[in-house]
């Protein structure tokens, strides 16, 4: 590996988002990769000379300390944290299920911020470092049982929102981005997807999000992209 490549820990990793970032950047050599979520045998087809793969649970905090470990003695060094970890869980404040709803607080917000915490300071030592948040548009709006996972999307929008003002005028920039409804595994135990509750002919793909990633990661470095909201054209919210 030539010192030249911009190391990369991407959370997430398994599907969708994550994924597909992951796959986007693996074959282009200015990246080493490190991915990361729970299920192994989905990491593995990342496999590739320029993808380490660590599988484990972001919401503990050993295992964050292993990732930042693996990372600092094998590189030295870190340019990317993508954090795409993440769940949903829906239902009216009144029903929801409280002890899955933690959960989701816990990954969303916790884990995010620690591993943020933990690689800010990486980036602020270094002088240089991008975080990509994802968020999502309900990051910057509540809906009817929505309240939870906007919540936990709402603080995310503020871990954005201070870095961007802490970090003026350093080479460390903060993204976040915040897509309407993407085709994932996000939705997969709803007993009615979104796109046809929602009427929402087509939705984005993983492909769309990767372009705006590339978009961002490719910005000149006196160019900050503190925001970014896609949606599907027949996303009405
Ligand atoms: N899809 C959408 O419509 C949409 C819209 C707006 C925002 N977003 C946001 O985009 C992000 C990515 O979501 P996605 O749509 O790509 O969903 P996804 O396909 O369900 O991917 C979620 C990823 O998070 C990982 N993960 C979940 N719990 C974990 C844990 N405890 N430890 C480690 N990894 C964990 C999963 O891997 P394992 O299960 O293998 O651990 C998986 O790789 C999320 O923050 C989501 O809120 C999505």
């Amino acid at each position: 590996m030539t010192r030249s490549k911009k190391i990369c820990l991407i959370t997430g990793a398994s599907s969708g988002i994550g994924h597909a970032i992951a796959e986007s950047l693996k074959n282009d050599d200015a990246y080493q990769l490190v991915v990361t979520a729970r299920r192994i045998d989905r990491l593995n087809a990342l496999k590739s000379e320029n993808v380490d793969i660590i599988a484990g649970d972001i919401m503990l905090p050993e295992f964050q300390h292993d990732l930042e470990k693996h990372i600092m003695e094998k590189y030295g060094e870190c340019h990317y944290l993508f954090n795409c970890a993440g769940s949903i869980e829906v239902g009216s404040i009144e029903e929801i299920d409280i002890e899955k709803m933690v959960a989701m607080i816990r990954l969303n917000v916790e884990a995010t911020f620690r591993l943020t915490y933990a690689f800010l300071k990486i980036f602020k030592k270094q002088g240089l470092g991008h975080v990509i948040n994802f968020s999502s548009v309900l990051g910057t709006k509540v809906r009817p049982t929505a309240g939870a996972y906007a919540a936990s999307k709402f603080a995310m929008e503020a871990l954005s929102e201070a870095l961007r003002m802490e970090l003026a005028g350093t080479a460390v920039r903060v993204s976040c981005i915040e897509p309407g409804l993407v085709v994932t595994e996000l939705h997969k135990n709803w007993p009615v997807h979104p796109k046809d509750s929602m009427n929402i002919k087509e939705p984005l793909t993983t492909a769309d999000i990767v372009d705006a990633v590339q978009f961002i990661i490719r910005q000149p470095a006196h160019v900050n992209i503190p925001k970014l909201m896609m949606l599907p054209r027949d996303h009405v919210i």
